[in-house]
């Protein structure tokens, strides 16, 4: 089977952070206890584009039960790589989350002001519950807190690329979770 591996975009990475082996072990892991938590609860699995795609798509595939899933899109206004905490929906869920028990499955928690303001939102909606799933976490990096109930790993305040995470959109259908070249950001850094 194909798929695009370091050694096909070598030039542009440091070094390898996750294995794509390690990654399906933290969804794997992380699904199991998930299936035993919501069963017979039919979880509506909600993932913010376009980073949690992959994600989604694995952990749902994870999961021993039933669940429904469901997209937004998010946009958060500040300067480069730094997110203000000012939230807008570009698109919003097609789902009624009123009594429904949501599971957010997110690629990476950041200063974690995306996913605050997304849990306050979808409780205001009248959800019966709202739990997360992360992949990756920087806990350096953090700046609201959100509680995470199921971790994946925390890895280093380092900008990785992979398996659905991108810079200026590219790197997302890499297999694995990588570290960039310093020179690929070279004059491009806000
Ligand atoms: P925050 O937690 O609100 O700061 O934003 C988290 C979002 O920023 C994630 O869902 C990613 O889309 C993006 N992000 C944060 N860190 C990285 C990274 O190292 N690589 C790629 N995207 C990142
Ligand atoms: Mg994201």
């Amino acid at each position: 089977m194909g798929c695009m591996r370091i050694a096909d975009v070598q030039d542009d990475i440091d070094h390898e952070l996750v294995s794509a082996e390690k990654i399906h072990a933290i969804i794997e892991h992380a699904a199991a206890q998930a299936s035993e938590d919501y069963r017979g609860k039919d979880p509506l699995l909600v993932a913010v584009l376009k980073g949690a795609v992959n994600t989604l798509a694995s952990f749902s595939q994870a999961l021993s039960i039933p669940c429904q899933i469901d997209f937004m899109s998010l946009s958060s206004y500040g300067s480069g790589t730094v997110s203000s905490g000012t939230v807008t929906i570009r698109q919003d869920l097609s789902t009624d989350v009123r009594g429904r028990h949501i599971l957010i499955v997110e690629d990476i928690v950041d200063s974690g002001r995306t996913l605050a303001w997304l849990v306050e939102e979808l409780k205001r909606r009248g959800a019966a519950s709202v739990e997360i799933f992360a992949l990756l976490e920087k806990p350096a990096r953090r700046e609201v807190d959100v509680d995470v109930k199921y971790k994946g790993l925390e890895i280093p305040d380092e900008f990785v690329v992979g398996f659905g995470l991108d810079y200026d959109e590219r790197y997302r259908n890499l297999d694995s979770i990588a570290v960039l070249k310093p020179a690929v950001y070279q004059g491009e850094q806000a």
